[in-house]
């Protein structure tokens, strides 16, 4: 679960929390992002998978927002298309943070560590 958050899910949704700073510049760099926006949503399927799978239907409501709002960024991505990005960053942020709200051990007790914590 960490590996997963670690190293596909943060980076990859970084990447729309971003948008208006690094926004891609280059063909490539627009393609670097539909394939991170397309890795989060199906980072989200992941998390649905009866291996990934705590606690049932919350699990599955909160992982499908992350699924959808990752689908949503790619299509957006696709039609490069950066204010609907930032328009979704809230829908993705609230995926985050309601997910670790119900299943992260000790979330919200520490103080931020990095100022990262989504
Ligand atoms: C469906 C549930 C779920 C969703 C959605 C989710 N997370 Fe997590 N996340 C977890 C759980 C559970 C942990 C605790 C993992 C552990 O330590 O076992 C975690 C931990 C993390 C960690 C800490 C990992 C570590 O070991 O330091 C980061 C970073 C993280 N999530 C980022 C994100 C971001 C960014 C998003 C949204 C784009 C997100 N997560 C969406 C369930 C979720």
């Amino acid at each position: 679960m960490s590996e997963l958050m670690v190293h596909m899910i943060r980076p990859t949704s970084d990447a729309v929390f971003y948008i208006t700073s690094r926004t891609p510049q280059t063909p490539e760099a627009w393609e670097i992002l539909e394939t991170q926006t397309l890795t989060l949503s199906e980072a989200g399927t992941l998390l649905m998978l009866p291996t990934h799978v705590r606690g049932r239907a919350q699990w599955l409501t909160d992982a499908r927002l992350m699924r959808d709002a990752g689908r949503k960024a790619f299509e957006a991505a696709t039609k490069k298309d950066v204010a609907a990005l930032e328009a979704l960053n809230d829908e993705l942020y609230q995926s985050c943070t309601q997910c670790h709200e119900h299943f992260r051990p000790g979330y919200g007790k520490r103080p931020p560590v990095d100022g990262a914590r989504h």
